[in-house]
């Protein structure tokens, strides 16, 4: 069986580069993380790649997701990869050239918490996805989505709202997913049993 910790699990062929995993994550097979974060209870499966991406708490990332795939050069008399991977081609250069990818970290992501991201998604440089939105499969993300929303589509459009906003607020509000790992544990029975509503009440908000 399975079992989580305050330690990441790291499956076979998984490629972390500067990242920071949090508490109870998981990372996929052959899934490559490069300067980002994936923060506490959050997860990614098998496939998929992320950089310069900062994943909030309990963002669940299925396989084959794509989140900031980088741009290439377009406004330059070539784009291919020998002008900004030089050091690949040349073995005099032994740098490659960093004004390029200092550029590429300017458009980070940012995802919230509570977050789903369905099969083989793209979400493109510089978005950012709010707390308990979803992403269908295979959507294509290329604007910014609001928290608790649900988007599908390549343009990813909204279809609905997971809650209505007033429920949306109330849940920033209470931030749960800021709670230690005894009181999650407390809670479980009103995560599965309550409807959202009747939830925000037993918590007073
Ligand atoms: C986004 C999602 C959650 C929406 O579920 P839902 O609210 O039950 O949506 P419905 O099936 O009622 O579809 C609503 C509309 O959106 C469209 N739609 C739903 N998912 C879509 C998707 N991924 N891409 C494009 N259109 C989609 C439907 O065709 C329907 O369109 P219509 O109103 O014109 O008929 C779901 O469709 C989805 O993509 N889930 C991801 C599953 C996944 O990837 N799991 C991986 C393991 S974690």
């Amino acid at each position: 069986m399975k079992r989580l910790s305050e330690t990441p699990l790291v499956h076979e062929g998984a490629r972390i580069v500067d990242t920071r995993l949090g508490r109870y994550t998981e990372v996929g097979a052959r899934t490559r993380l490069t300067e980002s974060v994936l923060d506490d209870y959050s997860y990614i499966v098998e496939d998929g790649e992320v950089a310069y991406t900062t994943i909030g708490k309990f963002t669940s990332i299925a396989r084959m997701v794509r989140i900031n795939p980088g741009n290439h050069p377009m406004e330059r008399a070539s784009q291919a990869h020998f002008t900004y991977r030089a050091s690949a081609y040349w073995p005099d250069l032994e740098e490659d050239e960093a004004a390029f990818f200092e550029w590429r970290r300017s458009f980070p992501v940012t995802i919230g918490h509570d977050v789903w991201i369905g099969h083989g998604a793209v979400i493109l440089p510089g978005r950012t996805i709010g707390t308990g939105a979803v992403v269908g499969a295979g959507a294509i993300v290329t604007k910014d989505v609001a928290p608790y929303t649900i988007v599908v589509g390549n343009p990813a459009r909204p279809i609905r709202r997971r809650f209505p906003e007033d429920v949306a607020e109330r849940l920033l509000a209470l931030s749960w997913w800021d709670w230690d790992h005894e009181r999650l544990r407390r809670a479980l029975p009103a995560f599965r049993g309550l409807g959202v509503e009747a939830f925000l009440e037993r918590e007073g908000i």
